[in-house]
């Protein structure tokens, strides 16, 4: 325990999908230990199933928590507060951490802070960039979530858009199924995109036409399934004329250009109607190099702007997030009772009037 800041230490815990997470993170910020599995058998299938995913977390929590203990060079007994998603994801798998943690909380003795998945993603920068602090546009971008919010302070999100149908993530996972690559489908499409030629194929850019007004309700809202089913049509005139083997690193380049140019512009949009000129970006999607460069252009050189992100370890889901973000509500007094439970729709905390998600149910 010598050389760690006074103040809460903090066990975070994350079991909302396929990965199971923790770390233990002091009170000034230092992951002193952090421990990511995912679960592979997901693959074959080319998706993540929920019963699968929810025993899997079973079996290997302990072991992941007690790595991250080791690492850190501490006991369960020094963890001071115990932080976990709670929601959104998959039932059966966030229900495994909570439960997990509850009980060990209660057993001893200890404060439990339920977080809420999307806005750990929306801290992650912030335990590596110093500047990644509100106020701030945030692009939050993940296999299940695509949202887009203007934080005044932590705590008071204003959401501006969000995702009609599917999130980039999942178009990504979709596409790349289609043109048979591997799960998860953002690290391939990306791989294979790089050898491609994105003019080959004109794909929609949904949501996105030059006359829309920042009144207009889709001014800022995404859709991706129109994109994904413009991707079947081009990979089924493909395949009838013999050419998809050919033509798929070229499909992939286009479609990630698509997704791409539709995230900046609508990000360049909430720079320009807010002002705040410092944007953060975050969740899985957000490794993708492709849309870092792109943000960077639009928001450093087109805006004199400053786009903040994270590295992968902390892009991706991880526990320092979610112990971050633990810290941050208890340190407001947002420990929960042992009554309060994980949901698997949790609603995104802290959002003021005019947001455009309906307002946060409590756990
Ligand atoms: O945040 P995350 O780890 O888990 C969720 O909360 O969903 O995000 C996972 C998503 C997956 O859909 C995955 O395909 C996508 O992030 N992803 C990427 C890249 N790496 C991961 N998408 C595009 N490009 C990438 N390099
Ligand atoms: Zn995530």
């Amino acid at each position: 325990m010598r050389g760690i800041a006074a103040g809460p230490l903090v066990l975070g815990l994350e079991t909302s999908c396929d990965e199971t997470a923790a770390a233990v993170v002091s009170a000034d910020d230092r992951i002193l230990g952090h421990v990511i599995l995912s679960q592979d058998m997901h693959e074959v299938y080319g998706g993540v199933v929920p019963e699968l995913a929810a025993r899997a977390h079973l079996q290997k929590v302990d072991v992941v928590v007690d790595r991250a203990l080791h690492e850190a060079g501490v006991s369960l007994d020094d963890i001071d507060v115990f932080g976990v998603t709670a929601g959104p994801g998959l039932i059966g798998a966030l229900l495994v951490g909570v439960c997990w943690t509850k009980a060990v909380a209660y057993g001893l003795g200890r404060p439990w802070v339920p977080v809420h998945h999307m806005e750990a993603h929306l801290f992650a920068p912030s335990l590596e960039e110093p500047e990644a602090e509100p106020p701030f546009i945030a692009l939050l971008v993940s296999g299940g979530h695509t949202l887009l919010l203007h934080a005044t302070e932590w705590g008071v999100y204003r959401m501006l858009g969000r995702t009609r149908d599917d999130a980039a993530g999942e178009a990504f996972d979709k596409v790349a199924k289609l043109l048979g690559l591997p799960y998860p489908g953002g690290p391939a499409i990306e791989r294979i995109a790089a050898t491609g030629d994105a003019s080959r194929h004109r794909l929609p850019r949904p949501m996105l036409r030059r006359n829309q007004r920042p009144d207009d309700p889709d001014f800022y809202d995404f859709s991706f399934s129109g994109l994904k089913t413009a991707v079947v049509e081009v990979a089924r005139s493909l395949e009838d004329a013999g050419a998809l083997a050919g033509e798929r690193a070229h499909v992939a380049a286009a479609f990630q250009d698509a997704a791409v140019d539709v995230l900046v512009a609508k990000t360049m949009r909430a720079v320009e109607q807010t002002g705040c000129k410092r944007v953060v970006l975050g969740g899985g999607v957000s490794v993708n190099q492709v849309l870092r460069a792109r943000m960077r252009a639009g928001v450093e050189k087109g805006a004199r702007g400053r786009v903040c992100f994270a590295s992968p370890r902390l892009s991706l889901d991880n526990g320092a997030m979610v112990a971050r973000t633990a810290r941050f509500r208890f340190d407001r007094g947002e420990a929960a009772s042992f009554q309060a439970s994980a949901a698997a729709d949790l609603a995104f905390p802290g959002l003021v009037e005019g947001s455009r998600t309906p307002a946060a149910r409590r756990v």
